[in-house]
């Protein structure tokens, strides 16, 4: 029996995803293959989920309009939505 019991609509870019219950956002996007979750501001270089315990700042969205949350550690909700930050 699998730890999670409900599925979560979100919206990552405006794109429509479905997630599992207590799901972390990282893991949501992740398990969606979205890999790349936003860029460096200089050099435009790719960043994503590398660690996922919240040291690496790696993984900096926009959570409801809300800037600079750690995806790794915020549990995604129904209706949330998530945009790379943009530079
Ligand atoms: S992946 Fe390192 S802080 Fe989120």
């Amino acid at each position: 029996m699998s730890a999670y019991k409900e599925k979560v609509n979100f919206s990552f870019n405006d794109v429509r995803l479905e997630a599992k219950e207590g799901q972390t956002v990282a893991a949501a996007l992740y398990e969606n293959d979205y890999k790349k979750l936003g860029t460096t501001r200089k050099y435009q270089r790719p960043r994503g989920l590398f660690c996922a315990t919240g040291r690496c700042y790696s993984c900096l969205l926009t959570v409801n309009d809300q800037n600079n949350v750690l995806s790794c550690m915020t549990l995604v909700e129904e209706g949330m939505s998530v945009k790379s930050n943009q530079s």
